[in-house]
Formats: C-alpha cells, structure tokens, sequence
C-alpha cells in the first residue's frame, strides 16, 4: 500500500521508466539461470516481449490508467522491431520526444490530452452568461478549438486558454493568431500560477487528478457569482449546482457550479 502511494506521488513517466528498468534488471539475471534448462537462447524478440508483458502487468497492478499499461506493454517489442527492420536509430528518440511534447501533462502531472467535441462546445456557448465584455478562460486548452468555436460565436466576450504542452501551445498560439476571431489569447502559462480571480468563467476537461484542488483554487479566488465548468470530471464532496447531459455519442455531463 505503502509502495502503491509511493509510485503515483512519482510523475507518470518516472514511474513507468522505473518499471522496465526493474523488469529489465531482473530478466536480466534471470536470463542466464534459464537458458541452461531451456537449451537455447531466448531471441531478443521474445526476450522483449516478455519484458513488456511483465512491466504491463506491474503497471497494471499499480492502476496506472489503460494506455500507459498498452504502452509498457508494446514498446519493448516494438523496439525490437524496429531494430530489426532497420529503422534509424534516432527515429526513436524523436518519436518519444515528439509524443512527449505533445502529451507532456500525462507525462509529468496525470493530466491527458482529449479534446471537447463541437456538440459540447456549442452547448457550452449557450451556457455562458448573456453579457458582454465578460472574461471566459479554459484551464487546459489543448488545441484551443473550444476556445475559437465560443469566440467565434461571442465576438463580445474575451477568451483566453492555458496551455503548458509545448505542440498543443504551439499549434493553438498559431490556429489562433490566422484565425478570424481577435478576442481568443493563448497562453503559455500553467493554470495553477494564474489568479483566476480575472475570470467570470472557468472552463475545464482535465481528468480526475487535479478536481478537489482546481475547485478550491477557483472558489478562494473567483468573485462571487463566477461560474465554474467542469467537462465529465467531479469535485469530491461538492456536487454541482446543475448538470447539463450534451447530445453526443458519449452522452457528456457538463456539471456547472455557481461560486
Ligand atoms: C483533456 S485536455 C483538454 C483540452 C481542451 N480544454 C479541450 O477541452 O479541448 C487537458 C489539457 O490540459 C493541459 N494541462 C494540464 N495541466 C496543465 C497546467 N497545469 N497548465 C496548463 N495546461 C495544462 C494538457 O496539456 C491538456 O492539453
């Protein structure tokens, strides 16, 4: 228990690199005890597979979510493969790179990057207050779609998005700035170092992780009747003032609490 509590305080990347350098240790020395009663040489390939096995299922055991287990399941194998059809041997190193600019807030704080669809967007532009001038801003901006499908249809209210994932910001900062609407500003910033107090509205689709926290951050520092959106994740111990069910394909709860 004590162990399992020890892991997730650990960011997920750590977490998951430690365990295939202890899978890989131990099959290590066990490789050589082994061999001798099978009377062959394990291939690199199953040696690999047996690898990823193993760190999945200690992942597993863990609760790390489902797509790192996929992950330490299949990149010891997939190495292999690409070793064996000769892929290049930077090709892995940027891959990883490229995939960890991307999902860089799974890596380090358990935060994914799934994007709201355009039903739940649309719900959320009639969601927002009927006045002018007000401030909306989305903790988490990802690609920022959200954020230019309201600017587009509220060109008298300001938007602005929070984005630390290098190629999310990157993109968003670009789609953004050769997009018609001039009342979207993105920027590279963390979420948890802004005063929130500068908002009429919050927006969210984080993930479990950061609720209770990102709750409390907004109650101590919105101003009184600010409204606080959160995309399909609760707060423990507060239940919204109101949920809102979208029309789309995974029927997506938008709980709204009124500061
Ligand atoms: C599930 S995505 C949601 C993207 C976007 N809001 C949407 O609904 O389409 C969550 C985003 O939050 C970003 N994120 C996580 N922690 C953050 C932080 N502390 N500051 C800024 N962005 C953060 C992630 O990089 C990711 O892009």
């Amino acid at each position: 228990m004590i162990i399992k509590n020890k892991m997730s305080s650990y960011p997920p990347i750590l977490s998951v690199l430690l365990v295939q350098l202890v899978v890989y240790t131990v099959h290590t020395a066990l490789l050589p005890q082994l061999e001798p009663h099978l009377g062959y040489s394990v291939p690199l390939f199953w040696q690999m597979l047996s690898q990823g096995i193993a760190a999945a299922a200690i992942s597993y055991a863990f609760r790390f979510s489902y797509w790192w287990v996929l992950i330490q399941l299949t990149a010891p194998p997939l190495l292999v493969l690409g070793l064996a059809l000769n892929l290049p041997l930077w090709g892995f190193p940027t891959i990883l790179l490229i995939l960890l600019l991307v999902f860089w807030n799974v890596a380090v704080n358990r935060i994914p990057l799934y994007l709201t669809n355009r039903k739940t967007s649309e719900k959320l532009v009639s969601l927002l207050p009927k006045k002018d001038g007000i401030t909306v801003a989305d903790l988490g901006s990802g690609f920022a779609g959200t954020l230019r499908e309201m600017a587009a249809q509220k060109p008298d209210q300001n938007f602005v998005g929070f984005e630390t994932a290098p190629i999310p910001f990157v993109v968003s900062w670009v789609l953004t700035k050769l997009g018609p609407s001039k009342n979207v500003n993105i920027r590279f910033k963390s979420f948890w170092s802004v005063d929130l107090g500068e908002f009429d509205v919050l927006y969210c689709f984080l993930s479990p992780v950061p609720m209770a926290q990102i709750y409390q951050k907004a109650s101590q520092e919105m101003k009184p009747g600010g409204m606080f959106i959160s995309n399909s994740f609760k707060v423990p111990d507060h239940r919204a003032d109101c949920v809102v069910t979208v029309k789309d394909g995974r029927k997506t709860k938008l709980l709204i609490w009124k500061i």
